[in-house]
């Protein structure tokens, strides 16, 4: 693999060269593991009773419970049956993670980025296994919006219409921001402020109207210690910035699912879990149109809550009325202790406990993992990688041959245990 670089994505203008980590690596454990890491997913069930050696970490694939009252209805993906597997019924796991995620009821999406798409493995494997997309940068409003009242919604319609093609829904990500926010807006102050942001919110939510499932009308708004970030232009305008936000998406796009996002609130008694808490709670209490909250889950395996703290989690927002769903899943190992083999089982561990606390919630509704492939992922570029320690961090469930890596086996089976 050398030095790739994608033209007009977002991520490489201010970054550089995409972080290039030893192939080599992964390559050598794919051979270790033999034709049983190269299997689909119903492969790996069938090819661990067939004399492959299990992970000794999970438990067989479990046979898919009873479908819930109004879940999605699970895909037709049984594999032929051979007659002596006929003859003990052990059920099929199915290929696709959007047919794994249907068996839960739930939708399972994936961040994508037109910048990819001249490569056709790449819009073939993201339509196979989802059934959700989010814009990872497409949607920004550095993308939508560079210069004021210049809108430009070119890669955003392609999503859309990929999507359209493909059966998934969209998750809009996202309105206010203050990343990838243009410096044209940062410039700005008091009522000029709010009078762009909501030209902006309206603006976007009109266009797309109809076409989006879910959107995250306001991203990252409170800081570390739950008071809203000092360095967002919009925290000065007080919280009702966030109301006012979701007020105007409502208007423009009745329909549309409207989400509060966020990262690090994982954690049942972070200080800055409880700041979204009471954020999303007082606009709950003030009647705003709040759906749902979106937990990001960008996990870093040195210090994360377990399945059972995420639940915990997830329960308390969830008693607000609000819908849950798992917004940016990723699993960097770079920093978990151990040979390649040994972080990729972790990882499986870990997203299998990641996903199984959504599936645990009977209103977390989806989960969306931040990437296709290892080598699509932020956590694979320099101006990110650091975030999470030394890498290479391959937080996603595909490698970059697009082949399903060990936490692909995992989320199946997340899926799979309800
Ligand atoms: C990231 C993208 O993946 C990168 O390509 C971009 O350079 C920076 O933003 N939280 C969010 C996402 O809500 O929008 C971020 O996406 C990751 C953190």
């Amino acid at each position: 693999m050398g030095v790739q670089v994608f033209s007009g994505c977002p991520r490489h203008r201010s970054g550089g060269a995409r972080m290039v980590y030893d192939p080599t690596m992964a390559r050598g454990f794919e051979r270790k593991m033999g034709s049983c890491f190269r299997l689909s997913a119903a492969g790996v069930a069938l090819a661990f009773s067939v004399g492959c050696s299990k992970p000794s970490t999970s438990p067989p694939v479990a046979p898919p419970p009873e479908a819930p009252a109004g879940a999605a209805v699970p895909e037709p993906e049984s594999a032929t049956v051979s007659p002596s597997e006929s003859e003990a019924p052990t059920p099929q796991a199915p290929e696709t993670l959007r047919a794994a995620a249907a068996r839960a009821g739930r939708k399972i999406g994936v961040a994508l980025g037109t910048y990819f798409f001249d490569d056709p493995q790449y819009k073939e494997v993201a339509a196979r296994h989802f059934d959700s997309l989010t814009p990872e940068n497409e949607m920004k409003w550095e993308s939508i919006q560079p210069e004021p009242g210049k809108f430009t919604f070119e890669a955003g319609d392609k999503l859309v219409a990929f999507a359209e093609q493909n059966g998934m829904r969209v998750r809009g990500h996202t309105l206010v921001w203050h990343n990838q926010l243009p410096a044209w807006v940062k410039a700005r102050s008091g009522a000029e402020l709010e009078k762009v942001m909501l030209e902006h919110v309206r603006t976007t939510a009109a266009h797309f109207r109809g076409k989006i499932a879910q959107w995250d009308v306001v991203n990252e708004a409170v800081d570390e210690t739950g008071a809203l970030r000092k360095n967002s232009p919009f925290s000065a305008l007080g919280r009702e910035y966030v109301a006012k936000a979701f007020r105007a998406a409502h208007e423009a796009d009745p329909n549309a699912r409207l989400y509060y996002n966020d990262y690090d609130i994982e954690a049942p008694s972070d200080p800055k879990s409880e700041g979204a808490y009471q954020l999303v709670k007082w606009l709950k209490e003030s009647g705003v149109p709040i759906h749902g909250m979106g937990f990001q889950v960008h996990v870093d395996p040195r210090k994360w809550p377990t399945g059972a703290e995420m639940q915990r989690t997830f329960e308390r927002f969830a008693a607000l009325g609000l819908e849950i769903e798992i917004t940016e899943l990723d699993v960097p190992v770079g920093e978990i202790p151990g040979t390649l083999e040994q972080k990729l089982a972790e990882q499986r561990r870990i997203t299998k406990e990641m996903i199984g606390a959504c599936v645990a919630v009977p209103t977390c509704t989806g989960v969306t993992l931040w990437g296709l492939a290892d080598k699509h992922s932020w956590l694979s570029t320099p101006e990110w990688a650091p975030r999470r320690g030394k890498g290479p961090h391959l937080p996603l469930l595909f490698d970059d041959d697009y082949q399903p890596k060990p936490a692909f086996t995992g989320a199946v089976e997340a899926f799979l245990q309800r």
